[in-house]
């Protein structure tokens, strides 16, 4: 008797267990992985299309502030657009000098029979200087100056985006330095490029005093901790993230008012943040994580190896150019290390596409190299 007596009160329990611990796998769920599983996404938002490249974004869990609310919504949209589909796809290559182009001679060579698949931008920020190459010839847009580090550094960014934007055509927008050269010839890089639907945008957490520990809380509510990353400033980014760029008003107020060189707390460098924290928020399955743009840091100086004259040899070009994984290294003590596989469209391959930083001093002995580039590399 007892046993019939307590199995109607028994079932309901189990039932009510059942819903519980469902219920919290789901919101757990919902809490950890907001944007990956299709179920979730019909659930706690709306408008979630299948397909890679109309993920929603990362749903909040407090209450938005209005300018955060339109920013999501104008976001949101953009992300939603089906990819441009321009007739004659061309990549914009941004370069970010002082004013001198040392290796305008490489980058002729470079672009030379492949008039109309590129549009070239150049931000002089310190001195107007005259172009040689017809390709560069009036290529130059309005500049300010730019401080290193400095939200100055974001804004010149933008200025070349904002220019590049201006040409339907341009669907992958790169930004070079006066010190940075390519390491294919132009179809291959090309072909890196626009046959790829993520931006290359170099993005990981570093919880050490150069990563995270250059966060700061006035920074809240709109960017958590959790959320702030670093990467490399040297981005390729496809249109509709350039677009994204052009739209946010309110990250980038975040960064340039909180993100700074200090004499007191951390110094904060916006350059090296705000893009990576921004795409993590907002598009973290678009960006690759990685910078097509090599760097040696291997020194572990301030700066990253320049290359010498003597230092530009096959042997140094072939190694860049097979480097297949990319290492992150945090700045916490003792330091952690990750390597994660270069993958474009599912397949394993070569990161790098341009490198830096070379002395002008290398320029006669890289036209060599590049005038034998397809057999050599
Ligand atoms: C990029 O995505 C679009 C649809 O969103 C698709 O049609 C296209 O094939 C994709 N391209 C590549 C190279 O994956
Ligand atoms: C980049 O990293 C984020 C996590 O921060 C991840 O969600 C995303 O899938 C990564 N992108 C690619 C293309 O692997
Ligand atoms: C190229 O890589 C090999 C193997 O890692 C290394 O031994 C060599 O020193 C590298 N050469 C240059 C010029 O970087």
């Amino acid at each position: 008797m007892p046993g019939s007596r307590q199995r109607p009160c028994l079932k309901p329990s189990v039932d009510i267990v059942i819903l519980v611990s469902l219920v919290s796998i789901f919101a757990f769920g919902a809490y950890v992985y907001p944007h990956r599983t299709s179920l979730l996404c019909y659930i706690f938002s709306s408008g979630c299309v299948n397909g890679a490249f109309e993920r929603p974004l990362p749903v909040a869990y407090r209450e938005l502030t209005d300018e955060e609310t339109a920013t999501r919504v104008i976001m949101k949209e953009i992300l939603k657009k089906p990819l441009a589909q321009s007739k004659n796809p061309k990549i914009a290559f941004m370069f970010l000098t002082p004013g001198s182009l040392p290796f305008e001679k490489l980058w002729h060579k470079f672009l030379d029979g492949h008039d109309d698949r590129f549009s070239i931008y150049v931000h002089a920020s310190r001195e107007k200087v005259e172009r040689a190459s017809p390709h560069f010839i009036g290529r130059d847009i309005r500049s300010e100056k730019v401080a290193w580090g400095e939200i100055s550094m974001v804004d010149a960014e933008k200025r070349l985006l904002a220019n590049a934007l201006l040409d339907p055509n341009n669907q992958h927008f790169v930004l070079l330095s006066e010190s940075c050269i390519p390491l294919h010839d132009f179809e291959y890089i090309y072909n890196y490029l626009i046959f790829t639907n993520v931006s290359y945008i170099d993005c990981f957490e570093d919880p050490g005093p150069h990563g995270t520990g250059r966060y700061s809380e006035h920074m809240l509510p709109e960017i958590e901790k959790k959320d702030f990353r670093k990467g490399s400033q040297w981005f390729s980014m496809k249109r509709r993230h350039a677009i994204i760029v052009m739209a946010d008003s309110l990250y980038y107020k975040k960064f340039k008012h909180y993100c700074k060189r200090t004499k007191e707390g951390p110094n904060c460098y916006a350059d090296e943040h705000y893009f990576p924290t921004l795409f993590h928020m907002i598009d973290p399955g678009g960006i690759a994580n990685w910078s097509v743009t090599h760097v040696d840091w291997s020194e572990g100086k301030w700066h990253p190896k320049t290359y010498r004259t003597q230092d530009v040899t096959y042997e140094l070009l072939r190694n860049i150019t097979s480097i297949d994984e990319i290492i992150h290294i945090t700045t916490t003590v003792p330091k952690r290390m990750t390597l994660r596989p270069c993958i474009w469209n599912g397949v394993k391959r070569p990161c790098h596409l341009f490198a830096r930083k070379f002395y002008p001093e290398t320029l006669g002995r890289l036209l060599h190299i590049f005038s034998n580039y397809n057999t050599a590399l």
